[in-house]
């Protein structure tokens, strides 16, 4: 099989520069990529459970007919695994297979595998390569690429880990092809995000190809590299996030407080249908501060919605308690200054920006109206 060329979007961190490859059929063609970038190197392959049944066996098909030497490790599916217990165990299954230093660890799924994979990366014999391969939306457009990696802690998500850079990401668009519906909208949340926070014009090329997008082919491919592209500009300037970097936090303040109030159910709420709620509300929330047209923010969530994604705190099912618990969640997940809380609120569609002096009141008063409309 041919695999069309795929469209190449470089992250130029210096000596930790890579290549993100996105394109249809880029698992199948993984071994002779692989080959040749990192002539001579052996590999463990981890995935879980519900992507090894759909694309393990064309990655390990893909290698061995490369003759790359490699080990297979599957673990659980779900946000269970970023733990310590399943680190010990990718730890122990890298070592087991005897894999030195110059070898590389493959990260085949979504942002648990990536982030699970990357930490494993970042600590095996004081630091290996690894390869990204994202296999869903939210995963190609965001968490494969920049390095964040690291595990959730009972103390909450995300709590132990490091900046790790990936040697390569290869996005294989055909793999959304078996995303199941949800998380490809889930997904797309994601990617309106960086029209949200910079790109008008991006964001009105997604309001006019929206549905060519959700259909795939080259407009969805077109969404991925400029979302992409987005983010490699911004790990470019601020890697560790001392500053820019956190826009890219636009709607994850609020969307977290609600995966907590859910307790990571799954069921009810995937992460990009909280960051979804999470932008519109930091839309109407900006509009409430008189930053942003009320105009701006009703197209935003517009948006959203015709993209089928939930907008308002009633469209999570089982609701999320009392606005005490929000803030609660709020207080814990971000850096709290003088009293103040940290947000990413706008200016308009494209217009985003740190706000570092919010006033906890003011978001309380406003969470009690979201809970109450
Ligand atoms: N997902 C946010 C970041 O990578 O900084």
């Amino acid at each position: 099989m041919t695999t069309p060329a795929p469209t190449v979007v470089p992250v130029d961190l210096a000596d930790r520069s890579y290549d993100i490859l996105i394109g249809p059929g880029l698992l199948a063609a993984a071994g002779d990529e692989l080959a040749r970038r990192f002539p001579g190197s052996r590999y463990a392959v981890i995935t879980d459970e519900t992507v090894a049944e759909r694309h393990l066996d064309t990655v390990a098909a893909s290698l061995t007919e490369a003759g790359l030497g490699f080990a297979s490790i599957v673990v659980s599916p779900g946000e269970g695994s970023k733990s310590f217990e399943t680190l010990e165990s990718v730890v122990d299954g890298v070592l087991s297979a005897r894999l030195e230093r110059g070898d590389l660890l493959i990260a085949l799924g979504g942002g648990v595998i990536g982030d699970l994979v990357g930490f494993a990366a970042g600590v095996v014999r004081r630091g290996m390569r690894f390869v990204q391969m994202p296999t869903t939306l939210l995963s190609q457009v965001d968490s494969s690429v920049g390095g964040k990696t690291g595990i959730n802690t009972r103390h909450g998500k995300n709590l132990v880990g490091l900046f790790h850079q990936p040697a390569l990401v290869m996005a294989d668009t055909a793999a959304l092809d078996t995303l199941d519906p949800r998380h490809l909208r889930a997904g797309y949340a994601e990617v309106v995000k960086y029209g949200l926070i910079d790109d008008a014009e991006f964001f009105d090329w997604l309001d006019a190809n929206r549905a060519e997008i959700f259909a795939g082919g080259p407009a969805r491919i077109g969404a991925i590299a400029a979302s992409c592209r987005a983010k490699a500009e911004v790990v470019r300037i601020d890697e560790t996030e001392q500053g820019p970097r956190a826009l890219l936090n636009l709607g994850h303040t609020f969307g977290h407080a609600f995966e907590t109030a859910c307790d990571y159910d799954a069921e009810r709420l995937v992460h990009g249908e909280a960051v979804a709620i999470g932008m519109a509300l930091a839309h109407r929330f900006s509009a409430r501060l008189n930053l942003v047209s009320p105009d701006d923010a009703a197209r935003v969530a517009a948006h959203l919605s015709a993209a089928g994604l939930p907008t308002k705190i009633s469209d999570i099912p089982g609701g999320v308690g009392s606005v005490d618990d929000l803030m609660r969640a709020i207080f814990q997940d971000k850096k709290v200054k003088r009293g103040r809380l940290t947000f990413i609120l706008t200016r308009g569609v494209g217009e985003a920006f740190v706000a570092d002096d919010v006033v906890p009141e003011q978001v309380r008063d406003f969470l009690e109206e979201e809970l109450a409309g």
